[in-house]
């Protein structure tokens, strides 16, 4: 029979049933405290001093090296060491934890502390409002951005400066880091004019000229950021093969004479009907046997992971627009099928990030 009082249920057996439980639930509860940790000691420096010491180093040595004292380096140092970021061996001298090196050695870490980065500036202050989120049906994180009602975060953000530079800063690094499995199917199809929908700074625009010598890109992107590709091409020498026009992609025509379409980590902002609508726009935009590739995180068919793209999901359903999803593989394949595509393809990358391609060739006017 079902308790109603809490003191009986704290029976020893029913205690040993719920240990496991709770200790599974524990750590969830202060995940927010560990990924503070995490921040902390990437932006303190602690995990890369540490990188210097083989043998360790004592509290006090830390405490010099990353600028902190007294109880504010003992709580930190014992928070990262309980998150297994660091170990305190029986000398009290500290450590990083073996399985993190590598990755603080790598030259990927760059790229992973500006993920940090993002996570805090952007994802922890919107996801706070995922509840209210699903409830309401709408993205309620996005008051926590200032800016006037019904505008995006991408147009919220291009008025704080720093804020706009977070993001990008983060968005070349993410695009970085899982980057390669869509520069390698780019290499393979070996379009000449490749129209980059939301291009963002560029990243894309550039590992790919880079590629392949004689590749063009126009890249279209919103009006209040299209500042920040125009002067990454300028400085990389591109003005010559990479185009950067301002425009909604809702509203502006798309330009008819390239052989491939991208969408890189820009369907997961639109609902289903936006996605449908702009496959339909790319269709309209490309000959006969023409390419439209989308490159994102993808969630399993199965629909429970994996991990990191079921919890950035939080972030789109929370935050930029009015809701989108880091959506499985076979939503695409469904939406493309419908916006007169065929010959998909999957491509998996084998990176730590569960990012992904699509790809597919236009078989029909639709
Ligand atoms: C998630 S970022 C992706 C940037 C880039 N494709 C990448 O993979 O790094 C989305 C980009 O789409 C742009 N964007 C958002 N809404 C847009 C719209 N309606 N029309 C054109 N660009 C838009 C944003 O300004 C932002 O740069």
């Amino acid at each position: 029979m079902t308790s109603t009082n809490a003191e009986d249920a704290a029976s020893p057996e029913s205690r040993r049933l719920e240990r496991p439980a709770f200790d599974v639930l524990g750590r969830l509860v202060f995940a927010a405290a560990a990924f503070q940790t995490l921040r902390a000691a990437c932006e303190t420096g602690l995990l890369e001093q540490l990188l210097d010491a083989p043998d360790g180093f004592d509290r006090d040595e830390i405490g010099t090296r990353i600028g902190l004292r007294g109880r504010w380096l003992d709580t930190l140092l014992t928070a990262a060491a309980a998150a297994e970021l660091i170990r305190r061996d029986r000398r009290g001298r500290y450590s990083l934890a073996d399985e993190i090196a590598p990755a603080v050695r790598s030259e990927e870490w760059s790229l992973f502390t500006a993920t940090v980065a993002f996570e805090h500036h952007f994802s922890y202050r919107g996801i706070s409002m995922f509840t209210e989120s699903l409830i309401r049906e709408t993205n309620a994180g996005i008051d926590n951005f200032p800016g006037r009602a019904g505008d995006s975060l991408y147009v919220r953000y291009s008025a704080d400066p720093k804020l706009r530079q977070v993001f990008y800063t983060y968005m070349r690094a993410w695009s970085r880091i899982g980057g390669p499995v869509l520069w390698d199917a780019l290499v393979e199809i070996a379009p000449t004019r490749m129209l980059d929908i939301g291009g963002g700074d560029g990243v894309h625009a550039i590992a790919a000229t880079s590629r392949m010598p004689g590749l063009e890109v126009t890249i279209l992107e919103l009006p209040e950021n299209v500042d920040v590709a125009r002067a990454r091409i300028e400085d990389e020498g591109l003005t010559d093969r990479v185009s950067v026009v301002a425009g909604d992609m809702f509203a502006t025509s798309f330009p008819d004479d390239h052989d491939l379409v991208l969408f890189a980590h820009q369907l997961v902002i639109w609902t289903e009907e936006e996605n449908l609508a702009l496959l339909r726009r790319s269709n309209a935009a490309l000959p006969i046997g023409g390419t439209v590739l989308i490159f994102s995180s993808m969630t399993d068919d199965s629909e429970d992971g994996p991990f990191i793209a079921a919890m950035a999901s939080l972030y789109h359903a929370a935050i930029p627009v009015e809701g989108g999803r880091i959506y499985p593989w076979s939503a695409y394949e469904g939406w493309l099928k419908v916006a007169g595509f065929s010959d998909v393809q999957r491509i998996r990358s084998d990176t730590w990030t569960p990012h992904g391609v699509i790809v597919a060739k236009k078989v029909a006017e639709v």
